[in-house]
């Protein structure tokens, strides 16, 4: 896995904006994987401007969520579905029908898990997938000890995940208990992952991911099988990172033509 540590948050989301870019630059129809949460939003801002100024065009780009919760309705301003429309389809002006995220208020819930896992075969399997980081190591809503096997499904939220996301929300009561998340073998199949974190709360699941065993009690450890997987984190997130100095190096002398 590469790793690329910034000076700033800024930074993070301006590289990993330019990633997503080049790769709807080069296939206009371009599968791109689009994560909620906090962590992902510079990269949107960054991608929103050269939209605003006509250097760069969703049109025809597909995007198929992460996850998104179970129990809250579709308008709520917190549903991922809410989230994704104003984050990400209106800034970067993406047809609203080529985007979509896990139905977490269908009927048959397993169903509409696999018809997602189609849906995603079917535009033929997602180019690059933006992923965030949970404090606890979750990605999508893997929460620790998912199947490195997992595919589209619901889950249970850890009540830590739910303390964390409780800012979002009135009180903690209302954080759903449960989600619909990409399962790890979903996320696996892209070809391309991009992880971003900034400050210092991401730290301990940064080095877990990059430099820890890869164990499902580290879900996002399991990117160490991917390969084509960038994370690009701020120094904060990249304080307990023991070979910081080399992936600083490595990055500084990377040969032209991998850039
Ligand atoms: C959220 C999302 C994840 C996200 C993670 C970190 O709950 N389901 O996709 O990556 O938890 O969130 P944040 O970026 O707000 O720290």
């Amino acid at each position: 896995m590469e790793v690329v540590i910034k000076q700033t948050a800024d930074e993070v989301g301006a590289l990993a904006a330019e990633l997503i870019g080049r790769v709807v630059e080069s296939k206009p129809r371009a599968v791109i994987g689009l994560a909620t949460g906090s962590s992902p939003l510079a990269i949107y801002a960054d991608l929103a401007r050269r939209v605003a100024d006509g250097t760069l065009d969703f049109d025809g780009v597909r995007g198929f969520a992460l996850d998104e919760y179970v129990g809250i309705p579709e308008e709520h301003p917190q549903s991922y579905a809410s989230v994704i429309r104003t984050e990400v389809v209106e800034p970067l002006r993406m047809d609203p029908t080529l985007v979509r995220v896990p139905d977490g208020r269908a009927i048959d819930i397993e169903v509409a898990c696999r018809d997602y896992e189609q849906a995603i075969a079917d535009a033929g399997g997602i180019d690059v997938q933006i992923l965030g980081i949970g404090a606890n190591g979750h990605i999508g809503f893997n929460e620790p000890t998912s199947s490195f096997a997992s595919r589209t499904r619901i889950k249970t939220l850890a009540p830590t995940t739910r303390a964390d996301n409780a800012r979002f929300f009135d009180s903690l009561d209302e954080v759903p208990t449960h989600c619909v998340t990409q399962g790890l073998g979903t996320i696996m199949n892209a070809r391309r992952l991009v992880l971003v974190a900034q400050g210092a709360g991401k730290a301990d699941a940064i080095a877990a991911a990059v430099e820890g065993p890869v164990s499902s009690m580290c879900p996002a450890s399991v990117l160490q099988f991917h390969e084509h997987a960038t994370v690009i984190i701020d120094e904060a997130a990249a304080s307990k990172l023991r070979l910081a100095d080399y992936y600083t190096y490595t990055y500084d002398n990377k040969p032209s033509w991998q850039l």
